[in-house]
């Protein structure tokens, strides 16, 4: 089996850190991605990191570097509550998906708890901040 993940961030994730810190905290993107390497490392993995604004950079991304890999982590964003193109791009991939929020998206605004994203997905987690991604990577390697 391949012992590379893929790790994606959707739209306005660069700007953690900054954005609406007593929803997303104080951390940077940057320091979430040294946490995901760390994690990767623990685990003897190699990981591919992305971060977009923009959903077709986000599909050409997965398209060309998910195939051949262990599975991908996917915090969509907003993308997550309307992208049909993001969703047949998972599916597509044919790959275990681990869908991740940092905040609980069932405790905000209604718009917030439906992720069209989420039926191409393994599983989501969703509230445990950085967590959720160390979580998602662990459940990716026993698989
Ligand atoms: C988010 C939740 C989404 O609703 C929001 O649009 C984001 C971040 C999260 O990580 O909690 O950009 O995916």
């Amino acid at each position: 089996m391949s012992k590379r993940v893929v790790v994606v961030n959707g739209p306005n994730l660069n700007l953690l850190g900054k954005r609406e810190p007593e929803i997303y905290g104080t951390r940077s993107l940057d320091d979430l991605n040294k946490t995901v390497e760390a994690k990767a490392k623990e685990l003897g993995w190699e990981v591919s990191l992305f971060q977009s604004n923009h959903e077709g950079q986000i599909i050409d991304f997965l398209q060309q570097h998910a195939p051949g890999s262990a599975g991908v982590v996917i915090n969509p964003g907003a993308l997550s509550h309307y992208s049909l193109a993001l969703y047949d791009c998972l599916q597509a991939l044919a790959l275990p998906v681990v869908e991740v929020h940092l905040s609980n998206i069932h405790a905000r605004e209604e718009f917030r708890s439906r992720s069209v994203t989420a039926r191409a997905a393994r599983g989501v987690i969703t509230g445990l901040g950085f967590a959720g991604y160390e979580l998602a990577l662990e459940f990716l390697a026993k698989q």
